[in-house]
């Protein structure tokens, strides 16, 4: 059960731990909640390198993070969990709630209810700005928690690999690239999602842009009009990650986008770059290049609100 408490306006809901007497406070996050917050991401995030406050502040102060996007579960006073969401836009089929990632204490995890408050807290904000539905990428052990807080999956994702230097430049006039350097605020069209999994160029380009890790964002332009962004980062000293989109109006293009972001790994230096989307649109790869085709490990899952 949510009560709302009309004292705090930073406070969502009041609920009780479930087989306890406690409460738990959901409220939004601040960043002197980041200290609190190591403790959970050195259980929750350990695969990630987390060590010190000031990297758990970089992922909150990234530009775009939007303030209702990220909700802290408090119990006696220590944040113990949270929620990180957003809105994005597909451009074909409309507005979409994503859920980037939560996540609890390992000492309190699976006992009181605390994931669900999280995400229940998160889908109320998310039906406030009229989201239809919630999206999320599980990873596998996380799966069947999403199944128990009602998600189902849908569709499943490809993890495509190549060597850089075999993605082929596709040199043309007709596409025009321009990286995007320091900004205040992302650019609109990093909020959406069409070839990409729902979230996952937003929370690349934020990670790129906060100095989370290091990367590169482009957009690609045919004379004004936008066509395609990509964002391409480090994952690993040899390793790159992209994620290449296009707008309605780069369906044509959609090859240069994709190799011109893939191929930028190459500047990097890694000797590997992969992307991970939708089995649907994995033909506008697979034609470009030779792909290492493999079933991903996230699962797509989602909820209707
Ligand atoms: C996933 C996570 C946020 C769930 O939080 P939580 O507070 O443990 O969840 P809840 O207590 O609300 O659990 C709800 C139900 O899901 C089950 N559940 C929770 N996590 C589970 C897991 N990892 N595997 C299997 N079942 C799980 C609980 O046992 C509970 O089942 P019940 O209703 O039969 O009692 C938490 O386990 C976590 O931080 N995991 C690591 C980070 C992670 O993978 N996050 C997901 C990223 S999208």
């Amino acid at each position: 059960m949510v009560r709302m408490e009309a004292s705090d306006e930073r406070v969502q809901g009041v609920v009780q731990m479930a087989g306890s007497d406690s409460a738990l406070v959901i409220r939004r996050g601040q960043m002197r909640d980041c200290k609190d917050l190591l403790t959970v991401y050195l259980g929750t995030h350990w695969q990630d390198g987390f060590t010190t406050v000031e990297q758990v502040r970089a992922v909150h102060r990234v530009p775009g993070l939007p303030r209702w996007g990220w909700l802290v579960a408090e119990h006696e006073g220590t944040v113990i969990g949270e929620v990180l969401f957003h809105v994005e836009q597909n451009p074909v089929s409309g507005k979409t709630g994503v859920i980037d990632d939560v996540g609890v204490d390992v000492r309190y995890q699976k006992r009181y209810g605390i994931g669900t408050a999280l995400v229940r807290a998160a889908e109320g904000a998310l039906r406030q700005r009229r989201a239809p539905r919630a999206f999320a990428l599980s990873p596998p052990e996380a799966y069947n928690f999403w199944m128990k807080v009602k998600y189902f999956a849908r569709g499943s994702l490809v993890r495509l690999g190549a060597a850089p230097k075999d993605v082929p430049r596709k040199r043309t006039k007709r596409v025009e690239t321009r990286e995007v350097g320091e900004v205040r605020t992302l650019p609109r069209a990093f909020q959406f999602n069409h070839l990409s999994p729902p979230g996952v160029l937003m929370t690349t380009a934020r990670s790129v842009l906060g100095n989370v890790i290091p990367g590169r964002l482009f957009e690609f332009y045919s004379g004004d009009r936008l066509i395609g962004v990509g964002a391409v980062c480090l994952e690993g000293p040899e390793t790159a990650r992209f994620v290449a989109d296009v707008t309605p109006a780069g369906e044509e293009f959609v090859d240069v986008v994709i190799a011109r972001t893939a191929k930028a790994a190459s500047a990097m230096r890694a000797r590997h770059v992969f992307t991970v989307v939708p089995k649907a649109v994995q033909d506008f790869f697979v034609n470009l290049s030779s792909w290492k085709v493999e079933p991903a490990v996230e699962i797509p899952v989602t909820r209707l609100l």
